[in-house]
């Protein structure tokens, strides 16, 4: 109880208040710790500068959980011995640029609304759970020796290449849980191979996994991938292969490459909710002896029961783990892929998947939830109004930044069904209704199409005309030919006839001369 009532003196004594605009700020100092309640943008700098001339002294400065909507990066310039920054739960938009604080080890910016992060390469610990992040920026001559520990679950990064190089490099520890990434290379995380220990990739979207360098984590104890969408696990996991706790459960795994070998003294091994072909994980068994026992240890730790709980009809097992007999694993998934891609775009989607995808969107919910109670603080009433109020007026600019596109697009919109009314020859009002002229507009298509039609079919009956004129007249001239021949006949006849005629003649005329009167 008395060193309780000392410290609260000593807080007292120490306690440095400002009053701006009737807003109240505490400045609460503890040896090289400097904590600031109550501050807003608008005076932050006054307040910095209240304490401007012990600022080489400040080693932390604690100024979470206040209505912070942006910094100014000259506010801080006289904190140049700053290795400990904390911002989080703020109402933080605007990007945070921390590059000139070269000293600087901790950030944490946790629950903001930060796209971008910007700090020096001597960052050493990066808090930066639950914000809107796609790009981590590290940049500077001074980098830590140490290594480095980024937690930024629950973001919007796409890529391990969203980090600039010197954020990759050197890395410990990192968790990217409830992100947008789609594809891992390893390679990309060269820069850490003898550092790189924890690695958190649950809960993106990762369907590939490659190792173009062939790096291996030679550190690297554990990895989790679980809730992706991974079909195989190829030989790029040898690059984890020292991992003693794998998971990589609620995949799509279908193979296992067959030569994969794992850490003898792996404790964790969790391959639940897959498809996975029962040969491929009974080679797996033999080939790395140690996994089985540890793969049975994991799921009854896991749930209290010695085998995986099958989805449906599956009911094989090997070791503790659903699979199936497939005869040709991946044509086999790949036709059950078609069909539920058929279904899904003909708008038929079976109540199976309708079930699959809801669940995972709930599982996502739930994560997000989880990470934001995780790293949640306690605020008073007045300072979540005023947090509110702000999100509330972001959320109101950035509509407002949004209607001049809705309002352009509506008009160039309009100018087009105007213009095409007008090439159809409907008469456009001054103050045209465009619903009204898009229904004019399809009524003449519509009647335009009929017309087309039956030119069409007109046109048709013409042409059948002419195929059976064609026709007759190919009679006609067969019916000639054979005439024709008939002729040359009779006129070959008479011709005969006429050659003998004249021959008679001849004949008679020869006697006429010879008989005498
Ligand atoms: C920052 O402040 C929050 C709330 O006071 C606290 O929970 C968190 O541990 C602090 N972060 C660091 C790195 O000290
Ligand atoms: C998150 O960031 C994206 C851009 O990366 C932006 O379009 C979106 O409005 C942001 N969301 C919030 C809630 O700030
Ligand atoms: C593997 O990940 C899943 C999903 O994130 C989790 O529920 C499960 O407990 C993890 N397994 C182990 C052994 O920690
Ligand atoms: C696995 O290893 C064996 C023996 O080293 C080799 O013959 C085989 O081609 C390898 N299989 C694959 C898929 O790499
Ligand atoms: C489960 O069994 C039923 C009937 O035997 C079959 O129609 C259905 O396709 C099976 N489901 C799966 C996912 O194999
Ligand atoms: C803060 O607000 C909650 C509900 O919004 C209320 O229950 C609580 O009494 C308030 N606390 C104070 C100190 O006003
Ligand atoms: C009629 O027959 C004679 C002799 O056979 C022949 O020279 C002549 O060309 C024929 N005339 C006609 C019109 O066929």
């Amino acid at each position: 109880m008395v060193s309780l009532r000392v410290c609260a003196v000593f807080l007292a004594l120490v306690c440095v208040t400002t009053t701006v605009h009737g807003a109240v700020s505490h400045v609460n100092r503890q040896g090289v710790k400097y904590k600031i309640d109550k501050v807003t943008d608008g005076i932050l700098s006054e307040v910095l500068q209240s304490i401007r001339h012990e600022a080489h002294n400040v080693k932390e400065l604690d100024l979470s959980g206040n209505v912070l909507k942006k910094i100014n990066e000259a506010d801080f310039q006289p904190f140049r011995n700053l290795e400990l920054l904390n911002l989080s739960s703020n109402v933080f938009y605007e990007p945070v640029d921390l590059r000139s604080l070269s000293k600087l080890q901790t950030v944490d910016l946790n629950n903001n609304f930060l796209q971008e992060v910007l700090v020096a390469s001597s960052i050493v610990t990066l808090h930066a759970a639950n914000n809107n992040i796609s790009q981590v920026i590290c940049e500077g001559k001074a980098p830590s020796p140490k290594s480095k520990r980024i937690y930024l679950a629950n973001n919007k990064i796409g890529s391990l290449l969203d980090f600039s190089n010197e954020c990759r490099r050197n890395v410990e520890y990192l968790d990217l849980s409830l992100n947008e990434i789609d594809m891992v290379d390893f390679s990309e995380l060269s820069d850490s191979a003898h550092s790189l220990k924890e690695l958190y990739l649950r809960l993106n979207f990762i369907f590939d996994i490659k190792n173009r360098q062939n790096v291996a984590f030679q550190q690297i104890t554990k990895i989790d991938l679980s809730s992706n969408k991974l079909a195989f696990m190829g030989a790029e996991f040898g690059a984890v292969k020292t991992a003693t706790s794998i998971n990589l459960s609620n995949n799509k795994l279908v193979l296992i490459e067959e030569n994969l070998t794992f850490s003898t003294s792996i404790t964790s091994f969790d391959l639940r909710g897959n498809g996975l072909q029962c040969d491929t994980l009974k080679k797996m068994f033999n080939k790395n002896k140690q996994l089985k026992g540890v793969a049975g240890a994991t799921v009854l730790a896991a749930t209290n029961q010695k085998l995986e709980q099958c989805s449906q009809n599956i009911t094989r097992y090997t070791g503790p783990f659903c699979c199936e007999d497939l005869m040709a694993p991946f044509a086999d998934r790949l036709i059950a892929l078609k069909r539920k891609q058929h279904s899904l775009i003909s708008g038929q989607p079976s109540e199976q998947e309708r079930e699959e995808c809801e669940r995972e969107i709930r599982e996502r919910q739930m994560a997000a939830e989880a990470i934001r109670n995780q790293y949640k603080t306690i605020i008073d009433n007045e300072t979540r109004k005023n947090r509110e109020k702000i999100q509330l007026t972001e959320q109101k600019n950035k509509l407002e930044e949004e209607l001049p596109i809705v309002q352009n697009s509506y008009e160039s919109f309009q100018r087009i069904v105007v213009e095409t009314a007008r090439e159809l020859q409907i008469s456009v009002t001054e103050n045209p209704d465009v619903l009204a002229l898009m229904r004019s507009i399809i009524q003449r298509f519509e009647y335009l199409y009929i017309e087309e039609q039956n030119k069409q079919s007109d046109a048709i009956r013409d042409w059948e005309m002419y195929h059976q004129k064609e026709i007759h007249q190919k009679e006609e001239n067969e019916r000639l030919k054979k005439l024709i021949v008939d002729v040359d006949v009779a006129l070959n006849n008479a011709n005969v006839t006429m050659q003998g005629l004249i021959q008679q003649e001849q004949t008679l005329a020869e006697k006429l001369k010879k008989s005498p009167n």
